[in-house]
């Protein structure tokens, strides 16, 4: 856990190797899998209202995190990287990668008990999940970068969620790009 915290850093360039299914299965779990017993999360809830839906982006389509089963359901066949880093201000990091995790929130589970309040802890509860999927890239050898500018309304728009979900963070995932290195002297040259 110490060396994932201290080699975690925001990977934006991937190499372009897909993911591996037991790589996505892992990643999607420390965000919002089933720890303990039948509801028990990896990432603690206010109230234990569970307010997070999860989804993911990949080549080929977009998928529904089911935490009961620790499964995903295709929702769309569709390649929307694209589209999400358009909506993303056109940051690359989103089209590049190989999967995009988003994290999105239903502030009605949580504000019915808590009101107003419940919209901060619906946004502390995606920073726990982020950091478990940023943690655990690290220690599976990948890199990741969280994303918050975008547009919410493009982002429901191109995933095609649920009005209700409503997406706080993009997570592009993928193996760090090997970087070429220039010693100094050599630039100056
Ligand atoms: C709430 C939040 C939003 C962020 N949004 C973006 C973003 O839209 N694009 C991006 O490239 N990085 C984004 N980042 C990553 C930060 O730029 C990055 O964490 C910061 O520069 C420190 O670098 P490090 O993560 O390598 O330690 C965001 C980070 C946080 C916490």
């Amino acid at each position: 856990m110490n060396e994932a915290m201290a080699k975690r850093e925001s990977v934006r360039h991937f190499s372009g190797a897909p993911l591996q299914p037991e790589e996505i299965s892992q990643i999607m779990w420390a965000a919002q899998g089933i720890s303990r017993g039948r509801s028990a999360r990896t990432v603690p809830s206010a109230g234990a209202l569970y307010p997070l839906e999860l989804y993911l982006a990949a080549g080929d389509g977009v998928y529904h995190y089911l935490p009961a089963e620790n499964g995903l359901e295709r929702t769309s066949g569709d390649n929307v990287l694209l589209s999400l880093s358009a909506a993303a201000l056109g940051q690359a990091a989103v089209r590049k990668a190989p999967a995009v995790v988003i994290i999105t929130a239903v502030y009605e589970r949580i504000g019915r008990k808590y009101g107003a309040r419940g919209n901060r802890y619906v946004e502390i509860e995606a920073g726990h999940a982020a950091q478990n999927v940023l943690l655990t890239a690290v220690s599976l050898g990948l890199g990741a970068v969280p994303i918050g500018a975008f547009q919410d309304a493009r982002v429901q728009e191109v995933l095609g969620l649920p009005p209700d979900h409503r997406p706080l963070y993009l997570i592009p995932v993928g193996h760090p790009e090997k970087r070429r290195r220039c010693e100094v002297g050599k630039l100056r040259g």
